[in-house]
């Protein structure tokens, strides 16, 4: 990547290298990167208006499009859309558990969640304690694991879906990557990991107090080439107010993906305006 990029003080970068030498230079420079990061979030509630930064009220939104976008994934990778496989997912960078109480747990029977603030992981755990709960009891969060990303390593085939929701920008490019190879070993045969994540229209936009960097698309593609992973899937966030970053969702796989139905594409493209002869 060699776009440039901007910090919030206003400070330029010719491109990533010039950034993290200078944010996460050397190992102790790095620890001071990720401590400043997970320090930022100890100083905020644990509710999903602290998670979301004050945007609480895009909550409903997000999940209507992440169920559409989940839905869409299980019916084509699981047969009969999963139902009646155990399906396992591990909700990354959790916060207070929000995207698994709104989401996961009502497709997945098990949810690990990975926090590395304690007080939003004591507090996932309260919001997932069965009793507050509208599932049946053979959905439930399993694993409560406070660890960073850049600190886990899942076990072996474990889940059928990883998901990581506005959290990986707090990863420099080496643990992003180091991660991702990581935690392929943690999906099942035809397991996926989600993404879904802020894009930067160009470069990268660093945020000098929580210490977290916005990729844009290209960046996000670079860096998936070099995890070994495909992109599935893609699709844009709607309905976000207009003063925050775009949104996009990656469905990301170990196998190239093949083109799924390619007598629909032929039909298709019979319908495309023709070339008047
Ligand atoms: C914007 S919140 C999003 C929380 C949750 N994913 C959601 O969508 O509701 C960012 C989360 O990333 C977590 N986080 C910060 N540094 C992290 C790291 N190195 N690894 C994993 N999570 C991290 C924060 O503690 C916080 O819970």
């Amino acid at each position: 990547m060699n776009a440039g990029g901007l910090a919030s003080n206003g400070r330029q970068f010719k491109n990533p290298d010039e950034m993290w030498r200078e944010e996460v230079g050397d190992q102790s420079k790095k620890s001071e990167w990720y401590n400043k990061g997970v320090s930022y979030w100890q100083g905020v509630e644990a509710t999903v208006d602290g998670v979301l930064g004050g945007y609480g009220h895009v909550n409903d939104a997000d999940i209507k499009a992440s169920e559409a976008f989940l839905n869409a994934l299980l019916a084509e990778r699981f047969t009969n859309a999963g139902r009646g496989h155990h399906l396992v997912a591990l909700d990354c960078g959790s916060g207070v558990g929000r995207v698994t109480k709104n989401l996961l747990i009502r497709y997945f029977n098990e949810v690990d969640l990975l926090e590395p603030v304690s007080h939003f992981l004591e507090a996932a755990r309260g919001n997932l304690a069965p009793e507050n709960l509208l599932v049946s009891d053979s959905y439930k969060a399993a694993n409560f694991y406070c660890l960073p990303l850049q600190d886990f390593t899942p076990d072996a085939q474990r889940y059928d879906c990883i998901w990581i929701q506005w959290c990986i920008g707090h990863l420099a490019d080496d643990d992003f990557v180091s991660f991702f190879k990581r935690a392929k070993g943690g999906l099942k045969p035809g397991g996926f990991f989600v993404l879904k994540e802020n894009i930067a229209r160009a470069g990268f936009v660093l945020d000098e107090e929580d210490k977290s960097v916005t990729r844009s698309d290209s960046y996000f593609k670079e860096l998936f080439n070099q995890c070994g992973l495909h992109i599935w899937k893609m699709k844009d966030q709607k309905g976000f107010p207009d003063e925050l970053f775009a949104v996009k969702m990656y469905a990301l796989t170990t196998e190239i993906p093949k083109i799924v139905n390619p007598s629909k594409t032929r039909r298709q493209s019979k319908n495309r305006p023709g070339v008047i002869k």
